[in-house]
């Protein structure tokens, strides 16, 4: 290990995170009898801007009136580039502070942004003298915010995660999308013809880099990486082939835009049963290897050693982390 250390963001189950407008506060208590991780009640752009207004009380009295359980809240605040977001930060941290937990920052650009909001936010907690620090999500969803994602994740000590906002980064930097989330058939690779000449056309994912990076940025600063929204509702089998990509890249998260991707996100980003009793023999496997004084065995047929230990540990930790919630 470097001798360089961070301190891991407060732990949190973060399978999956519910978008939820402000603005329709119908949606509310389906929410919070659901079996999301993370509800996050949001200002910016699911809300009209006529509707703003409306939307922060909404949420105000949500927080406080609504019994959301265990669920870690957050809200989405507006953007540093509009005046709307001083006052969803000052309002519903004044007057719900004590039951929010995360604040979204979305299309955060630069660490200065990161640094305004922690001031603020710092300010409003000591004025009211709330007791529990609130932590920070930051979207990544511009060419500039992933231009400079390292420094945007080590710029606060309130930062949990980092999460790909797929459909404003397509905007930002002009790619081609067909659906939020999805893939592009323009992005493919043909093969070289075979004996018979044939031609095979393999799809590629467009947001493999985007994503790679923001894991990296999260992961070397003890932040939670988490992939954003997919779309297409209607396609569950398309949900769950992206969640699938961003949990072998290393996301511990995706964003449900819709209630029925919230069972999808959970199986996705829980280690299944044979996962954990697969690390649970590593363990074994390992302890008894060092007993004998060794550094790597073979468990079916296959080299394991102090790496997979790591992997292992990881992996039951999540599942205990499920198991406790
Ligand atoms: C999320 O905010 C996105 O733009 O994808
Ligand atoms: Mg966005």
């Amino acid at each position: 290990m470097s001798f360089y250390t961070f301190e891991p963001a407060t732990a949190r189950l973060n399978r999956s995170e519910l978008a939820v407008p402000g603005s329709q506060p119908q949606l509310f208590e389906k929410a919070a009898q659901s079996d999301v991780d993370v509800v996050f009640l949001d200002m910016e752009d699911a809300v009209a801007p006529d509707d703003k207004e409306q939307a922060r009380k909404n949420i105000i009295e949500a927080l406080n009136d609504i019994d959301w359980g265990t669920k870690t809240m957050s809200i989405r605040i507006n953007g540093l580039d509009t005046h709307y977001m001083y006052r969803d930060v000052v309002d519903v941290v004044e007057q719900a502070g004590e039951r929010l937990d995360l604040i979204m920052i979305p299309k955060v650009g630069t660490a200065s942004d990161v640094y305004a909001i922690d001031m603020l936010v710092t300010q409003i907690e000591d004025a009211k003298g709330l007791k529990k620090r609130i932590g920070f999500e930051h979207i990544i969803e511009t060419a500039l915010g992933m231009q400079n994602v390292t420094e945007i994740a080590s710029a606060s000590k309130r930062n949990e995660s980092l999460h790909f906002g797929v459909a404003d980064y397509a905007a930002s930097t002009r790619a081609r999308t067909t659906v939020i989330g999805g893939v592009n058939p323009d992005y493919a690779v043909l093969t070289d013809a075979a004996a018979d000449g044939s031609r095979d056309v393999h799809w590629g994912d467009m947001w493999h880099y985007a994503l790679a990076r923001m894991v990296v940025a999260a992961r070397a600063n003890g932040l939670r990486p988490i992939d954003g929204p997919f779309g297409d509702f209607s396609d569950s089998d398309g949900y769950v082939a992206a969640a699938k990509r961003a949990a072998v890249l290393g996301c511990e998260g995706k964003w449900a835009i819709h209630p029925s991707q919230i069972a999808l996100a959970n199986q996705v980003m829980s280690p299944s049963d044979a996962e954990v009793d697969k690390a649970n023999r590593i363990l074994e496997a390992m302890t008894q290897a060092a007993a004998e004084g060794k550094g790597a065995v073979s468990l079916d047929g296959r080299l394991i050693d102090y790496a997979s230990i790591r992997q292992a540990e990881v992996l039951v930790e999540k599942a205990k982390q499920i198991a406790d919630n």
